[in-house]
This record gives structure tokens, sequence and C-alpha cells, in this order.
């Protein structure tokens, strides 16, 4: 990456007060589950990343069916941070770690090849042309997500935004580390069968119905 602070890709960091539940779980739960500063460790173990987690559902619903898999979330909302402690909190999940802020200063310290999947599920839209650049999907958010996937791991993009769909099939398809597997429109027109609906996917705020699109890192 540049060195160089990307541009912020998120609107607020905090929108309401958090409820006291929350809170306690942010002061006593937060601090044991936050990655440590420095290399992100992923070695001898399968490394699931999800970018921007929103309420944690999805995060929290993935490590629950996938106990071995270590599940990385980053999110820099507050709110969404303090819901998805309260879901590892209820399910009692040890396999999460968290990066509460920006998924690219987590992604600048995972190793080459650490992760096997990612996923990115209906980040910002940020529809206005004049603030295409803030999207997460960029040149070089692609590369840093090549360098960190394994050969063969997997990266599942969705959205309901048909501008940011078609933004993101053409930077992947023309990035010589991706393959998009897709063969006919049932398999992005149609969740995925692992996959687990979203808050934010559940209140159609999009201009088209939500597309699924998973790549193969080359
Ligand atoms: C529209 S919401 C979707 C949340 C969730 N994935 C869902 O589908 O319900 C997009 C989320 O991405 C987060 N986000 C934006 N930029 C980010 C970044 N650079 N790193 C991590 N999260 C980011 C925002 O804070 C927001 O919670």
């Amino acid at each position: 990456m540049s060195d160089q602070p990307p541009i912020r890709s998120y609107g607020r960091l905090k929108a309401r007060p958090i409820k006291p539940r929350q809170a306690a779980l942010m002061d006593a739960l937060l601090p044991a589950l936050r990655l440590p500063e420095g290399p992100v460790e992923t070695a001898g173990r399968e490394a699931w990343l999800e970018v921007g987690f929103g309420g944690g559902e999805h995060l929290a619903a993935q490590a629950a069916k996938h106990p071995d898999v270590l599940l990385l979330g980053a999110e820099p909302f507050q709110n969404g941070v303090a819901s998805a402690l309260r879901h590892i909190d209820e399910q009692g999940l040890s396999n999460v770690r968290i990066e509460d802020g920006d998924a690219r200063a987590m992604l600048a310290r995972l190793p080459d090849a650490g992760v096997d999947r990612v996923f990115i599920l209906f980040p910002d839209p940020w529809p206005k042309l004049r603030h295409h650049k803030r999207r997460l999907i960029q040149a070089e958010t692609v590369a840093e997500l090549a360098r960190v996937l394994r050969p063969g791991g997997r990266l599942r993009f969705a959205s309901d935004w048909a501008d940011y769909v078609d933004w993101t099939l053409e930077r992947l398809t023309a990035s010589p580390d991706f393959r998009w597997t897709a063969e006919r429109a049932d398999d992005w027109r149609r969740p995925p069968s692992d996959h687990v609906t979203t808050r934010y996917e559940e209140k159609r705020l999009g201009d088209c119905p939500p597309a699924f699109l998973d790549f193969v890192r080359i």
C-alpha cells in the first residue's frame, strides 16, 4: 500500500448511544478480542476475513457454523462493533478476532497468502460520482486482497447498487489474480448456499436486487 493513509471509506463512527450491556462488552470483551498491533498471525489455521461487518450477524453466524475457522472482522462503526460483541457473547464464540477500525490497516498487517476467504458484503455504495474514490473496491485494495488471499482462496462481494456491482466486476476481472466463478446468471442473482443474510441487505436500500460475486484467487 502507499504511504498515504487511504481515503475514508466509511461514514459515522458512532450513531446513537451504545446500550449499557453492549457498552459493558466494549469494556470487558473487546480488549480480549481486539487484534494486537503488529503482524496478524494466521499460520496453521484456516482464516476468513469480513470487511465492514456492520452489526456482525454474518460474522457471528459464520463463526458459529465453522468453529475450526478463525474469523477476522474489521469495522470502524462503534455501534456495529458493540452489536457484534453481543452476538459473539450470546453464542459463546471463541474463534472471532476484531479490528475496530479500518480494514485496510488490518489488511496491511496480514501475511502474504494468510487468508482463505474474504467477505465484502454490501459495502457503503458511495453512489455520487464525486464520492466514487471513497469506495472500498479500488485498485490498491484489489492488490492487497490478492496479496493476502492464498491461491485457491475465495473473495465474495455483494451489493444491491448496480453501478457498484459493475464497478467491482470491472476491477476484479481486470486483475490477473482473480477469476469470477459465475457460470450462469443464477450464480450471481441468487444468494450462495452458504450466505447468511445481513442487516443492510434486508433493508433493500439499493437500486437493484442483491448481486453476489464470488471470485477465486488464481
Ligand atoms: C452499508 S454497511 C454494511 C454492513 C454489513 N456488511 C451488512 O451487510 O449489514 C457498510 C459497512 O462497512 C463499514 N466500512 C466502511 N469502510 C470500511 C473500512 N475501510 N474498513 C472496515 N469497514 C468499513 C462501514 O462502517 C459500514 O458498517
